[in-house]
């Protein structure tokens, strides 16, 4: 069965989503640590940075993987904090870790849901360290693994659940004195006014209009509080039936993406383990075609975001990716039909190219 709704984009909320339910919340734990609510996964970060540098004493270097969402950059940029890049990217096949000296803070990121093994191995062989090291798992905070090893992990909700904000710092030392302001009515009010109006199907231009300017207020705000109604929305929901659609949609895009073979699409990722939970479902398309695929297939009502576009100051082989990546959307809003859809339309782009 092909599916006729549009696919992708910000989650809607559903007036009766905003009534209390059932289940035990959706925000993750990490053994060992204690997690603290906040707006935002930039807002996490900036928390865990302004703690690393009261321990360090302001004297240590911050390494980042050169392949990084920019809001990373952008929040420690805001704390005066340099970023020194070093080589990673998802599906890498040899990653160059750094070598940080005692007082240093070393951010790995788990991409797309899979968990970073060439990372975590990397770290297990340094048992004795006694620099510090963030866990970005903003893609990835239901997969094992992901958040156990470091001293810090940074989650963001909004980007797994139909809620305006909400993402959190978890520290397995107690965090120096966490500052968060209140949230923000600006940016949680068009958030989620947005999301209830995609929900009605409303008029795509305002509710776009209004998620844009509550992202733009982000570049000047402090860490805040996780708002009331976001708290609210997570309290509740169903984890276990949103980690098997998410994996029961990664299959099915696999296995019609091997059939398929078409020439100048690959999958990035050759397999998700058992009790890893995928963000999305990321593959390459070469040749320049990217854009242009993207756009037929907004035009077709599905929506694919870029993992990320990256500055100039990235090495070349993390523009290469970076040029040619695509994220199908594969969350719990959707099923096999929608799979499908997507796998048709995607088809469709290609014959139009060869015939
Ligand atoms: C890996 C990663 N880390 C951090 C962030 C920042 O999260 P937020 O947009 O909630 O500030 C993002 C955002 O997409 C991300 O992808």
């Amino acid at each position: 069965m092909i599916s006729k709704r549009r696919i992708g984009g910000e989650m809607e909320i559903h007036p009766g989503g905003l009534a209390p339910r059932e289940g035990d919340g959706v925000w993750p734990v990490f053994s060992g640590k204690e997690g603290i609510h906040c707006d935002t996964g930039r807002s996490a970060l900036a928390l865990a940075l302004a703690d690393w540098q009261k321990k360090s004493g302001d004297h240590g270097r911050f390494w980042a993987p050169d392949y990084l969402c920019h809001s990373v950059g952008d929040a420690a940029a805001r704390l005066g904090i340099p970023v020194e890049a070093y080589s990673d990217r998802p599906a890498m096949l040899k990653s160059d870790f750094p070598t940080p000296g005692d007082r240093d803070l070393v951010l790995i990121v788990h991409y797309f849901g899979l968990v970073n093994r060439a990372a975590l191995a990397w770290l297990a062989g340094h048992a004795e360290r006694r620099w510090l090291v963030l866990e970005d798992c903003v893609q990835a905070p239901y997969s094992a693994g992901a958040g156990e090893a470091g001293d810090y992990a940074i989650i963001s909700l909004r980007k797994w659940w139909p809620t305006p904000d909400g993402a959190a710092l978890y520290s397995r030392q107690t965090l120096a004195a966490v500052d968060l302001a209140n949230a923000d009515e600006a940016f949680v009010s068009r958030r989620l006014a947005a999301q209830l109006l995609r929900a009605a199907g409303g008029s795509d231009a305002t509710f776009l209009g209004w998620i844009r300017d509550a992202e733009a207020l982000l570049g000047s705000s402090p860490p805040r509080h996780c708002s009331w109604i976001a708290e609210g929305l997570l309290g509740g929901g169903d984890l276990g039936a949103a980690r098997a659609r998410r994996r029961d949609n990664w299959f099915a895009l696999e296995r019609g993406v091997a059939a398929h073979a078409i020439m100048g699409l690959a999958p990035l990722f050759a397999t998700l383990a058992p009790d890893e939970v995928p963000l999305a479902y990321p593959i390459r398309i070469t040749g320049g075609r990217r854009d242009d695929l993207r756009s037929w297939l907004a035009g077709k009502g599905i929506y694919c975001p870029i993992h990320w576009s990256l500055p100039e100051s990235a090495s070349a082989a993390a523009q290469h990716l970076a040029a040619e990546i695509l994220s199908l959307p594969i969350d719990q809003r959707y099923g096999a039909g929608d799979m499908d859809a997507i796998l048709e339309c995607i088809n469709e782009f290609f014959r139009g190219i060869t015939s």
